[in-house]
């Protein structure tokens, strides 16, 4: 799946504020196709298993409390050059800092709470695919 396959979630404030069904529109309408997609939620060990590489960091245990504190979407997409492609179109990491018109800036709440996560490699972009789905879940 390298190269045109990325993997996102939407985040448990975005969800909770009711943003899923305006932020899956805009994905599709930005060409992205839907592969696999589930509602679920992460408990603390899951979130901190997905999130493994930012252990020791200031902001680890919030990031995996905030993760685990609701339901959260998780998708795999499919378009050419997916993984840069979504990063440019969901904006920078910090919605005050994203650019106009991204998911981030229309839907973020703060720097942790910033809507939607996007795999920032091929190479993650495989491993959190596989981290939530099965194949027989992907189509
Ligand atoms: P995400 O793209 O899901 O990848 C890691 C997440 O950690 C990031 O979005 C933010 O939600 C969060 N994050 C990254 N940097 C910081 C930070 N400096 N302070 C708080 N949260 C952060």
């Amino acid at each position: 799946m390298a190269g045109n396959q990325t993997f996102t979630m939407i985040k448990p404030t975005a969800f909770r504020k009711n943003y899923a069904g305006s932020i899956i529109q805009l994905i599709t309408a930005a060409g992205f196709r839907i592969r696999a997609m589930k509602l679920t939620r992460l408990t603390a060990a899951q979130a901190g298993a997905f999130y493994a590489v930012h252990q020791g960091r200031p902001f680890f245990d919030s990031l995996v409390e905030f993760m685990s504190s609701g339901p959260i979407v998780a998708m795999v997409l499919e378009k050419e050059n997916a993984v840069e492609d979504f990063r440019t179109f969901i904006g920078a990491t910090n919605p005050a800092n994203a650019a106009e018109g991204t998911v981030r800036k229309l839907y973020g709440t703060d720097l942790q709470q910033n809507a939607v996560h996007g795999s920032d490699s091929d190479e993650n972009a495989v491993i959190e695919a596989d981290f939530f789905f099965s194949k027989l879940e992907r189509y």
